[in-house]
Order: C-alpha cells, then sequence, then structure tokens
C-alpha cells in the first residue's frame, strides 16, 4: 500500500473526491493537497504543494488533476527530481512508470470520465520501473538538463 499526496485545481474537485475514496477503498493513504471548493484557484500552487510532498518523501508517489491536466503537469515539472507524466489512459500510465520512473502523474478532469481516470491509477500504482540501462540513461540526461548541462 502507498501514501499518495493528491491535488487538483477548482476543475477537479469531483474527480480529486471520486480518485480518493476508490484509492482509500484499496487500502493507500491518501493525503490531500487540493482545493475542495470550485472557487476559481491557481493550479501552480496545488501541483508545488504535491510536489514538495513527494521529494520530502512525506508521500511515496502524487497524483495532479486540472481541467486538462496540462497545467498542472507542466507546474510539476518545474521542480528539480519530479517526473510527471501527463496520461489520460492507462497504458501510457503504465509505461510511464516502466521507461520514466514517473513519481507523479496527471489527468484531466474535463477530458477522462471516472471510470478512465480509476484505470489511469490502477495502473500507474501497479507498474514498477524497470531499471534497464537505456532507460536509467535517459533519466541521467533529464537530470543533465535540470542541472543546466549542455546535452546536445
Ligand atoms: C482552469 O480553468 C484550467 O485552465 C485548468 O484546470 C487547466 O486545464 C490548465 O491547464
Amino acid at each position: 500500500m502507498m501514501k499518495i499526496a493528491i491535488g487538483n485545481d477548482h476543475a477537479a474537485v469531483e474527480m480529486k473526491n471520486e480518485i480518493s475514496s476508490y484509492l482509500e477503498s484499496k487500502g493507500h493513504e491518501v493525503i490531500n493537497y487540493g482545493t475542495d471548493t470550485s472557487a476559481s484557484c491557481d493550479y501552480p500552487i496545488y501541483a508545488h504543494r504535491v510536489c514538495k510532498a513527494v521529494l520530502n518523501g512525506e508521500a511515496d508517489r502524487g497524483i495532479l488533476i486540472c481541467g486538462t491536466g496540462v497545467g498542472i503537469s507542466i507546474a510539476a515539472n518545474k521542480h528539480k527530481g519530479i517526473r510527471c507524466a501527463l496520461c489520460n489512459d492507462p497504458v501510457s500510465a503504465g509505461l510511464t512508470r516502466i521507461h520514466n520512473n514517473a513519481n507523479v502523474i496527471a489527468f484531466g478532469a474535463r477530458i477522462i470520465g471516472l471510470e478512465m481516470a480509476k484505470g489511469i491509477v490502477d495502473a500507474y500504482l501497479a507498474t514498477e520501473y524497470k531499471s534497464e540501462e537505456r532507460h536509467e540513461r535517459r533519466l541521467k540526461l533529464l537530470e543533465d538538463i535540470e542541472n543546466g548541462k549542455d546535452i546536445g
């Protein structure tokens, strides 16, 4: 079972609540860093809270939801050490674990339905990273970019 930090903006309150209950029913611990009202708010703040929890070890993984998943994933990927994958389908959600060792996933409440979102979190949480040489090499290159290295 995992500790999961979840965050969302006003576009995704209902989906956040549904996904949180779903994960808790499966035995996971869910820490809510999202907004709980429909008042318009700023997705970078919620991405930041979830990323901090993942980076400081308070949570094993992060889940971010906004209208499209785009803004909140962009915000998450501004954090050094965060690999946030925007996945609106379960295949990508599994593959981003295997290939990218994504520690945060994002999706869009205005793009997909609840059953798809459940499939995405299931695939994301059930799949382990495969630490093969080519994946390790690429993850290292991502780190190099974060550190300002010219890799080209
Ligand atoms: C909010 O209206 C919307 O812009 C946000 O949820 C998200 O889709 C941004 O990428």
